[in-house]
């Protein structure tokens, strides 16, 4: 399919730069500060290389959804549709959640769209994994099961 290198391109930076930033936000420990909430070293790095990359998936969706989302939802075939469906679904509430966390006003706004954009995002990665061609798909699990 035209379009599937760029794909997985985009969701290895995005996938990655989300994720590790995730693990410096919430996870990892960080240095005492003077100044009011402490931040991880590599916090901002990580912010504006998951800004910088988001654009690329948005642009890298767009380009195959009508010649291959839509054109294999109108399909019949069971083939990856429960994968393809979770990714529609969540295409759009992970890219506006996303951006909502940065124009949100509120804090409890912010929090609620911190958290949709957590949860739909894990949902994208699960949901393109299991996506994935059979082999590449088994390359993946084994190296993720050799780590663990
Ligand atoms: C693919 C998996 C993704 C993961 C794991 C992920 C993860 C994260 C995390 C952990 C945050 C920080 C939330 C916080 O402030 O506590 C975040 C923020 C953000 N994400 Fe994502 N994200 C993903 C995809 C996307 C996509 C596709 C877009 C947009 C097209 C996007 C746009 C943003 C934006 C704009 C922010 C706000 C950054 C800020 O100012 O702090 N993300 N993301
Ligand atoms: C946002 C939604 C979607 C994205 C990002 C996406 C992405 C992809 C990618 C990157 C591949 C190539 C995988 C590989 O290299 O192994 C692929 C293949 C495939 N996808 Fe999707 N897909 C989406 C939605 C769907 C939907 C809704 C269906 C079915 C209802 C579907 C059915 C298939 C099938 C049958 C293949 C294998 C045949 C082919 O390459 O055309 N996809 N998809």
């Amino acid at each position: 399919m035209p379009g599937s290198l760029l794909q997985h391109i985009a969701n290895a930076l995005v996938g990655i730069s989300g994720l590790v930033y995730a693990y410096a936000r919430y996870l990892a420990e960080k240095p005492p500060s003077e100044f009011g909430n402490p931040v991880h070293p590599w916090e901002e790095s990580l912010r504006v290389a998951h800004l910088i990359t988001a654009p690329v998936l948005v642009f890298a969706v767009g380009l195959i959804w009508n010649s291959h989302v839509m054109a294999q939802f109108h399909q019949s075939r069971a083939k990856r549709r429960r994968s393809g469906l979770a990714m529609m679904g969540n295409a759009l509430p992970m890219v506006f959640s996303g951006y909502l966390i940065q124009t949100a006003v509120l804090e409890n706004w912010r929090r609620a769209w911190i958290w949709i954009h957590l949860i739909t995002a894990g949902l994208w990665i699960f949901a393109y994994l299991a996506h994935l061609r059979g082999p590449l798909k088994r390359r993946i699990n084994r190296r993720l099961q050799a780590r663990s």
